[in-house]
């Protein structure tokens, strides 16, 4: 089962920031996830659609500033980070999920992960592009047919993993709190993998591994090695 650091070692370190991915690949991990917005012609790696939780600045991300967001301290003295700064810490040395949190975000992230394969050593193959925004997840498949996608989902499906199917994806990523046996199956019969979040007791990796999950997101990695 793989283990994919979610939001970096979010669990050691501010989620999202340089900090928390420099943590996981010093972990040895060998994926890690991120979420991915757009404000201001820039891709900022930011979970929340508001500043409030994770910042000391206030508002809905999308609509400020590159100045304002640069200038936002993000904890541990942190900064809120591009994908490009991101990309550059990891330059190719494992897996890189990128959660599409938002409309816009498809047609840049597919220029940056070119750009990342010609300058910064990452290949097609490094890449998962997930979101729950799947008609984003569409448009990005269409800019980069190659590189594989996983489609999520905070439910429990009426028609199991039909709908990952439908998109295409590589996944369907799905939450610890409805995964079950006959969607694992489901999946699996579909030709699709099927990864977990967010997973933080080790007694819950057990129980997702038994069911046959393909991988998790957490954010201890560090339990996980
Ligand atoms: O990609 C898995 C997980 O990150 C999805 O949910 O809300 O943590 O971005 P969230
Ligand atoms: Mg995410």
């Amino acid at each position: 089962m793989q283990i994919i650091a979610h939001r970096g070692a979010s669990g050691l370190a501010p989620e999202n920031t340089l900090k928390a991915i420099s943590l996981a690949l010093d972990l040895g991990v060998g994926a890690i996830e991120l979420d991915v917005q757009q404000a201001d012609g820039e891709l900022w790696v930011f979970h929340d659609r508001r500043l409030e939780r994770c910042t000391d600045g206030h508002g809905v991300l999308s609509h400020q500033s590159r100045d304002y967001l640069a200038s936002l301290d993000a904890g541990d003295g942190e900064r809120i980070p591009t994908l490009w700064q991101v990309m550059s810490l990891i330059a190719g040395r494992c897996e890189l999920h990128i959660e599409l949190k938002g409309a816009g975000t498809a047609e840049p992230v597919a220029a940056l992960t070119r750009r990342a394969e010609a300058e910064l050593g990452f290949t097609p193959a490094h890449w998962v592009v997930s979101s729950f925004h799947h008609p984003e997840l569409i448009r990005f498949k269409v800019l980069r047919p190659e590189i594989r996608t996983g489609a999520l989902t905070a439910s429990l499906p009426l028609h199991g993993a039909r709908f990952a199917e439908e998109l295409g994806a590589w996944t369907l990523n799905c939450d610890v709190d409805f995964v079950d046996q006959a969607l694992v199956a489901d999946a699996h019969r579909r030709g699709l993998k099927i990864l977990v979040y967010t997973v933080d007791e080790v007694s819950d990796g057990d129980a997702l591994a038994a069911m046959g999950v393909d991988g998790i997101f957490t954010n201890r990695p560090d339990r996980f090695s």
